[in-house]
């Protein structure tokens, strides 16, 4: 992979690239693929009132990962990490932790102080929770059987003020 990696705003013309990295990871239900793909045109073509912000990393000239996040309504400087995808064949080069980094330092521009992701406790799940953890976020709570019978939902948390 050719460095530097270059992370822009998403664009409407991105979205089957990042719908197919959406998929390719194979962490993703149908039905979470539909609400990717509606979070993703409302934030590529920034609908007034639309809170979520997307970003795309591009490696040798093609979109490798997306990142999502947005401030959490009702609340004072909180923000949600919604969505986070790298392209399987560019995983482990540090496109996962140069998305985080990037949407944490606009998340700190955007006077932010808190962010929040919240994860599936599966077996499945544990490289993206070793990920988060690598990057400084701790597990704050964790809801039994949330997601589905057997499928807690891990809340973590990093200040970033
Ligand atoms: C989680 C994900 C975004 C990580 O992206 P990535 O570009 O591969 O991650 P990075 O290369 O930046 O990894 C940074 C560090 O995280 C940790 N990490 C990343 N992937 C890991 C894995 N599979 N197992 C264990 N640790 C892992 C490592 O410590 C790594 O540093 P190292 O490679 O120097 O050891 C990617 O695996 C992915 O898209 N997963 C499927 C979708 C998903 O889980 N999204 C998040 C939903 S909440």
């Amino acid at each position: 992979m050719n460095r530097p990696l270059l992370i822009r705003c998403a664009r409407g013309e991105d979205e089957p690239a990042v719908l197919e990295i959406i998929e390719r990871t194979g962490f993703f239900r149908p039905v979470e693929v539909d609400i990717a793909r509606e979070v993703f045109s409302d934030s590529a073509e920034m609908k007034p009132g639309c809170t979520y912000q997307s970003y795309v990393a591009e490696a040798d000239e093609a979109v490798a990962g997306w990142i999502c996040f947005g401030a959490t309504p009702c609340t004072l400087g909180t923000f949600d990490l919604y969505w986070l995808a790298v392209d399987p064949s560019f995983q482990r080069r540090g496109i996962g932790r140069d998305l985080v980094c990037y949407a944490e330092e606009e998340i700190r521009r955007q006077h932010g102080r808190l962010v929040v992701v919240e994860t599936s406790g599966i077996q499945r799940y544990a490289p993206t929770r070793a990920f988060y953890e690598r990057l400084g976020y701790v597990l704050a709570a964790r809801i039994p059987e949330f997601y589905a019978p057997g499928d807690d939902k891990c809340v973590y948390l990093k200040p970033v003020s």
